[in-house]
């Protein structure tokens, strides 16, 4: 068949909805490739969870697969003991001591192999370090860092010593670091002079120094040396130098602390309804068990693979799918530190050809990115590596799906669309790789052991095709268990809002509509709370808006998503100005210059529009939903129940110029 017939023929199937079979050589060889294993979950319910757990060492094995005596604070394998970074190499030294666990690759080209001996070795002398430093068990760590190997080496070592670590994306604002230091009252820091991007250097430390001045409390400050010579940045005196002290520590063992299983491994903030970011609580039994059984049976990740995620461990995606699912597996994981186009638009076809690598998991925005810049740079590289495809982050359109089928994997892979969240700790809607048939843009059905539905605000399930609010009717063991220091905020925000008394049991909410079809797939339409997603980023809309607010001689801001056809979602701000307030570029300059600074460059609007009014409903409440249509440039429904519908003319005539 030509490559037009192809076209053709995948475009019919597509708009048929016809269903995708996993390809018959990837099932043969599938970790997980028998269907009753969604029947065992169901008849064997929680206790066939234990297959996640078996996938571990336990120093103390469980007494109790589930404790649901107090909803919603589930505990699962309960009184179980373990370490999760012995897990995650201590355990592979005898088979796996002198095969790659990390390799990395630099911006600049340079390559690093560590061995799992050697993050052995340099885990636990840095964990001796943190020791010596002050860290003891329970202390918050924080890091803040690009993609370079320190970083899961500082997070190893923070598991080693039982301190949970909570990363913050480098990208971030200093203020968004302080205010992640405070909220977690962490006295640790480990972070980098700076890394490369694009080629030239980007000094990290000045924006945390930036940020320590805000933290308050006194906090130990680590600084890993990437840039050399090309640092700008002398070290003040109270700073450590990463170097030094793992050198200092030379050789140095440190055991594994013992930890219960809902010990916290650690803490990720994100981004809530409310300005305040919520820090996740995960375990360590829970979590490590949940991140292991779903790289293996989603990713189907094997020792002898060469993995590779493309996110960024500064998100969850990184923590479990970088860090702790593929290690605790004792695979090769590959760490990619730059873009995807420098030095050109190949660089990632360029590390799978030269890694071999057999699983690539990446986010939607990442192939819209690569469908736009053509086929001939994958085309100039051998992919036949590959194995499996994955995608992540936000829901991906057939057409990006069907891309990535045929140009990456030469339709030979099956694609999973996996649904969760950083509050999930993993995957919780997918296909499973070696069973299901996949529907392009469909996530596919929960996962074994997984309930989902998608419900009406009655509580009641939707029919087929129409769309719900997706919720999850049991507990699993990589969920959150609070939120940091602020359990009530968790059942509020999570548990309670539509609570059906009459199912006799607590409902997560993960604030996503979905609509579920006959077969049981769902499609996962996008956040129902004012959570953005900006290429698979996610940001509220609230931070935003008080960043703008900030701004002197503006007096209002809506922040919404507009559609974007490589991001997925882009920032659109409406900006009411101070009377006597000129409405200049510089103003617009001044309030792009406060969300950077508040949250980093992800947030920066798209669009700012200055507008005398928002649209508002007669209670005084901002019409959102009508903003969005206006960023879209979507016929707008009736706008009569406005307070004031003249507005609505004079923005759309801002937005569009028409
Ligand atoms: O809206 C959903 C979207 O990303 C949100 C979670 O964002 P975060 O906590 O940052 O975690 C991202 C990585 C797991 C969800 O509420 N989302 C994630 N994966 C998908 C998705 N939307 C549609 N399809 C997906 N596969």
């Amino acid at each position: 068949m030509s490559d037009d017939e192809i076209d053709v023929e995948l475009e019919a199937r597509l708009e048929e909805q016809e269903e995708f079979e996993p390809p018959e050589a990837f099932v043969e060889q599938a970790n997980v490739s028998d269907p009753a294993i969604y029947d065992d979950f169901e008849e064997n319910w929680p206790d066939e969870w234990e297959r996640a757990a078996d996938l571990l060492d336990w120093e103390e094995e469980w007494d109790q697969v589930l404790d649901d005596s107090n909803e919603p604070f589930y505990e699962w394998f309960v009184d179980g003991k373990l370490n999760a970074a012995e897990n995650c190499i201590d355990r592979h030294l005898d088979e796996r001591g002198d095969e790659a666990a990390i390799e990395w690759v630099g911006e600049l080209g340079e390559t690093r192999t560590y061995t799992y001996r050697d993050l052995h070795r340099e885990v636990n002398e840095f964990a001796a370090a943190l020791r010596e430093q002050g860290v003891e068990e329970d202390d918050v760590v924080s890091m803040y860092m690009p993609m370079i190997p320190e970083l899961p080496i500082a997070m190893l070592a923070c598991a080693r010593i039982g301190a949970p670590h909570a990363v913050v994306f480098a990208g971030f604002s200093a203020d968004a670091l302080a205010e992640r230091m405070n909220a977690a009252n962490s006295e640790y820091l480990v972070t980098v002079d700076g890394y490369y991007r694009r080629g030239d250097p980007l000094q990290h430390l000045e924006k945390a120094r930036e940020g320590l001045d805000k933290v308050e409390q006194d906090a130990t400050t680590i600084v890993v040396d990437r840039l050399g010579d090309d640092s700008e940045i002398d070290p003040l005196p109270e700073e450590r130098d990463y170097d030094e002290l793992v050198e200092a520590h030379s050789g140095e063992t440190v055991d594994p602390v013992t930890r219960d299983a809902e010990d916290m491994l650690f803490l990720m903030y994100t981004s809530g309804t409310t300005g305040k970011p919520k820090g996740v609580k995960h375990t360590t039994g829970g979590y490590l068990s949940y991140a292991a059984w779903t790289s293996h049976a989603v990713l189907d990740v094997k020792p002898e693979d060469t993995y590779w995620c493309s996110a960024d461990i500064g998100w969850i995606t990184g923590h479990s799918y970088i860090v702790y699912g593929p290690l605790a597996l004792g695979t090769t994981t590959v760490m990619y530190e730059g873009t995807p186009d420098y030095p050109d638009k190949d660089r990632l076809w360029e590390i799978v050809e030269d890694y071999d690598v057999t699983q690539l998991y990446t986010a939607p925005t990442a192939i819209r990115a690569f469908m736009k810049w053509g086929t001939e740079y994958p085309e100039q590289h051998d992919l036949s590596s590959l194995r499996l495809l994955g995608t992540v982050g936000e829901p991906i359109n057939p057409r990006a799906w069907k891309w990535y089928y045929k140009h990456i994997g030469n339709e030979e892979c099956p694609v999973v669309d996996t649904w969760w969240q950083t509050e999930t700790g993993g995957m919780m809607i997918t296909t499973l790789p070696g069973i299901s048939n996949m529907k392009p843009g469909s996530a596919g059905p929960p996962l074994p052991g997984i309930s989902a539905d998608v419900i009406d605000p009655s509580g009641d399930p939707v029919e087929a095709g129409r769309a719900g609010h997706l919720v999850i009717n049991k507990p699993w063991p990589g969920m959150l268990r609070t939120l940091y220091k602020n359990d009530e905020r968790f059942i509020d925000e999570y548990w309670d809002e539509y609570s059906i008394p009459e199912r006799d049991q607590w409902v997560y909410f993960p604030e996503d509509g979905a609509k579920i079809d006959d077969d049981g797939y769902i499609t996962v339409l996008g956040r129902v709370d004012d959570v953005l997603n900006v290429s698979g980023h996610r940001l509220g809309t609230m931070e935003i808006e008080s960043a703008i607010v900030g701004v002197e001689g503006v007096a209002e801001a809506a922040v919404v998503g507009g559609d974007h056809e490589v991001k997925g979602e882009a920032v659109y701000a409406y900006v009411i100005t101070e009377d006597g307030q000129e409405e200049s570029d510089a103003l617009r300059d001044e309030i792009i210059e406060a969300v950077e600074d508040a949250i980093g460059p992800i947030a920066r609007p798209e669009q700012i529009i200055f507008t005398p009014e928002l649209p508002k409903t007669r209670s005084g409440k901002i019409m959102r939903r009508l903003l969005e249509d206006i960023a879209d440039g979507n016929e707008l429904g009736n706008t009569s129940t406005l307070r004031n519908p003249d507005v609505v003319h004079d923005i759309q005539q801002k937005v569009h110029g028409d």
